[in-house]
């Protein structure tokens, strides 16, 4: 099997090393600059957020799979460019992609079909919003949302009405995230526990993945600013059995029949992140891909063949290939540059990457690396790597992982000390 891997960061190379384990798989291509990626698979020499091209890429060289890790390239309709070619693509369509890339769409469809989410108010202008802030239809805090992509940084979660107002004025007026604020989304601020429920789906059926916990804060204790995820760990029993049947029966199952009674069959990951409220799980938002760096922990944990199952997905035949995950344990822990998630310095070497991986179980993944002109790995990236191992036990994985990142260094380094040891 000949395999395009789309995508730059450590998700994608933990998707590239599952990939590699697979003896079907020949040859992976990449278009990036990732140290990680580049040295396990063939450069593809074409602009990579050019959908077109990629799609063009992948039919001359006549791939057998292309697997697409982030959200943009699937917003901007790359699998329907690669179905149209005959190439087979594990990600949804475009129309299945808006659930992440439209928070209005999402919002609508949710309410088209009845699934529990927070209720709210559409935007699509400053005047609206601002009514809406100040007409009492709802309490504070208020939750405000730019309705397109904007990696993580378009939601604002408004403490009282002047900051509801000046979120307006940021996301649409000044259109601080570009395009991202052309629509609000205003809505309830519901409380509980937060949890990421995702599975594979290939447009009929669905395989759920194991649960998890990822650090979305950038200090130790759950302190600091936000962050990509500085870390996540993966063990069964983190979901209770009548829950995860809850989820399944009141939102994964109504969302993927709703994509097909809407004529666009989900295909691919659905990630559906949840707020466990006192009146049951509510969807906060959907993610159409796997997220990072929870995939680094949960590739880790499965046993069966990744290419398999992404092309069982594609093909709509997962029925076929259902995915088998390992009772151990694993934990990912993010090596960051100085400085993330504001401004930080790239170019810095890192040393001991081959060492970390002579301890069992270990294997780093490549998030913002590259290499210099004399072969060495520097950093190029506010998250640099994410270092992973595998254990009987989530505190033997912990303790393992840990270990590794001791043997690794580059000027700068910065990570979370309590992954893993809730
Ligand atoms: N209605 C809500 N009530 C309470 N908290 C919320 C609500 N909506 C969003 N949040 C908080 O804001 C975070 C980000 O919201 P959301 O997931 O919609 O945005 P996003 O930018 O798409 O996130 P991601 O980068 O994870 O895809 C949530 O993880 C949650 O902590
Ligand atoms: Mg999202």
């Amino acid at each position: 099997m000949k395999v395009f891997v789309i995508g730059s960061g450590g998700r994608e190379h933990a998707l590239v090393w599952a990939l590699r384990r697979s003896p079907q798989v020949k040859e992976i291509f990449s278009a990036t600059s990732n140290a990680g990626i580049r040295q396990q698979t063939t450069s593809a020499a074409v602009a990579a957020a050019d959908v077109r091209a990629l799609a063009d890429f992948a039919a001359q060289e006549k791939m057998d799979l292309v697997v697409v890790g982030p959200e943009q390239p699937l917003v901007d309709g790359l699998v329907d460019l690669l179905t149209a070619r005959g190439i087979a693509a594990f990600g949804p369509v475009q129309a299945a992609a808006q659930l992440e890339g439209s928070k209005v769409f999402a919002k609508e469809f949710m309410a088209r079909h009845k699934i529990p989410t927070a209720r709210y108010v559409m935007a699509d202008t400053a005047e609206d919003a601002l009514r809406a802030i100040s007409d009492g239809s709802f309490q504070f805090p208020l939750v405000v949302k730019a309705e397109g992509l904007a990696a993580g940084k378009g939601v604002i979660i408004a403490a009282d009405e002047t900051e509801a107002r000046q979120a307006v004025q940021d996301l649409m007026v000044e259109r601080k995230l570009g395009a991202a604020g052309n629509r609000l989304v205003l809505e309830e601020c519901l409380t509980g526990r937060e949890l990421s429920y995702l599975v594979f789906s290939d447009g009929k059926d669905y395989a759920a993945m194991p649960v998890a916990q990822d650090h979305k804060r950038a200090y130790d204790g759950d302190r600091g600013p936000n962050t990509g995820g500085m870390g996540a760990f993966s063990t069964p029993g983190l979901l209770d059995a009548a829950l995860e049947a809850q989820i399944q029966r009141d939102i994964v199952e109504p969302t993927l029949a709703a994509t097909r009674a809407e004529g666009f069959p989900f295909r691919g990951v659905l990630y559906v992140g949840l707020m466990l409220t006192p009146n049951g799980p509510q969807v906060l938002e959907y993610n159409v891909r796997f997220g990072d760096p929870e995939t680094q922990a949960i590739v880790r944990r499965l046993d069966s063949d990744f290419a398999e199952l992404a092309l069982a997905v594609a093909r709509g035949e997962l029925s076929q290939a259902r995915p088998q995950w390992s009772s151990d344990a694993t934990t990912c822990i993010v090596l960051a540059s100085a400085g993330y998630p504001g401004s930080y310095p790239t170019g810095k070497v890192i040393t001991g990457l081959h060492e970390a991986e002579q301890l069992n179980d270990v294997v780093v993944f490549h998030a913002g690396t590259k290499l210099n002109a004399t072969g060495e790995v520097e950093t190029a990236g506010g998250r640099v790597l994410g270092v992973t191992a595998r254990a009987a036990t989530l505190a033997d994985a912990t303790a393992q992982a840990y270990q590794a990142v001791s043997r690794i260094h580059f000027e700068g380094q910065q990570f979370r000390q309590d992954i893993g040891k809730k």
